[in-house]
C-alpha cells in the first residue's frame, strides 16, 4: 500500500463493508455509519472513542463541539483537520452517548486495525480512555498515560485528554493544550510531514 489513491480506495473498500455492518446491537440504533475521514495517507491518526448524536447525523467523526474543540487543538500541533486521519473505535453511536461495552469494542475492533494498516501512520493519538486502552492494550487510566509517547510495533502512540472531557474542565483544557503542543513538538523531531506543516515551515 503505497499511494494516496490506493489507500483512499481500500478505505472506501472497508468503509462500504462497514456500512453493512451487523456484527453487534449498537447497528439498531445508528442513523448510519461513522467511518472516519480524512487524509488517507496521513502519517498522524487521530483515534476517539465513538460518534455521538451529531456525528450518526452527519455521518463524520467530531462535527459537534468536541470535535470544534479538536480543529481548534489540531492547530496548536500545526496541524489541519484535513491532513490527518480521524476515526473511532466505534463506528455506531452508543445509545445516550453512554460507554461503549467491551463486547462491542471487540466486535468493531478489526475495523480500526484494518483502518491503521491502510493508512500506516507514523503517530496514533489516542483521545481519552477507551481508544488509549485499546491502542496500547493497557489497563492504565488517561490520567497516567497522557503526554508521554509510547512504541507499539511500527507506531509511535501518543495519548491525550479526550476533548468532550477537556470542554468544560479548565485544568484538563490547559493540560490538553500543553500535549498538543508537545505533539507539534514530537512531529517537527520525527520529520512528520503533513501539508499544514510544510506550509507552515515555508
Ligand atoms: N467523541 C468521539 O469520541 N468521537 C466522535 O466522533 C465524537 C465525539
Amino acid at each position: 500500500m503505497t499511494n494516496r489513491d490506493e489507500r483512499q480506495a481500500a478505505l472506501l473498500e472497508l468503509a462500504a463493508e462497514v456500512a453493512e455492518c451487523r456484527r453487534c446491537p449498537l447497528c439498531e440504533g445508528r442513523t448510519q455509519i461513522v467511518f472516519g475521514d480524512g487524509n488517507p495517507a496521513s502519517q498522524v491518526l487521530i483515534v476517539g472513542e465513538a460518534p455521538g448524536k451529531n456525528e450518526d447525523l452527519e455521518g463524520k467523526p467530531f462535527v459537534g463541539a468536541a470535535g470544534k474543540y479538536l480543529n481548534e487543538l489540531l492547530v496548536i500541533a500545526g496541524l489541519a483537520r484535513e491532513d490527518v486521519f480521524i476515526a473511532n473505535v466505534l463506528k455506531c453511536r452508543p445509545p445516550q452517548n453512554r460507554n461503549p461495552l467491551p463486547e462491542e469494542i471487540e466486535a468493531c475492533a478489526p475495523y480500526l486495525r484494518q483502518q491503521t494498516r491502510i493508512i500506516d501512520p507514523k503517530v496514533i493519538v489516542t483521545l481519552g480512555n477507551f481508544s488509549t486502552k485499546f491502542i496500547l492494550k493497557t489497563e492504565k487510566g488517561i490520567t497516567r498515560l497522557r503526554g508521554q509517547v509510547f512504541q507499539t510495533g511500527r507506531f509511535k502512540v501518543f495519548p491525550v485528554f479526550h476533548p468532550a472531557a477537556a470542554l468544560y474542565d479548565v485544568k484538563k483544557r490547559e493540560t490538553l493544550e500543553h500535549d498538543f503542543e508537545v505533539l507539534g513538538t514530537l512531529l517537527d523531531r520525527e520529520h512528520i510531514d503533513v501539508p499544514a506543516r510544510c506550509d507552515a515551515d515555508d
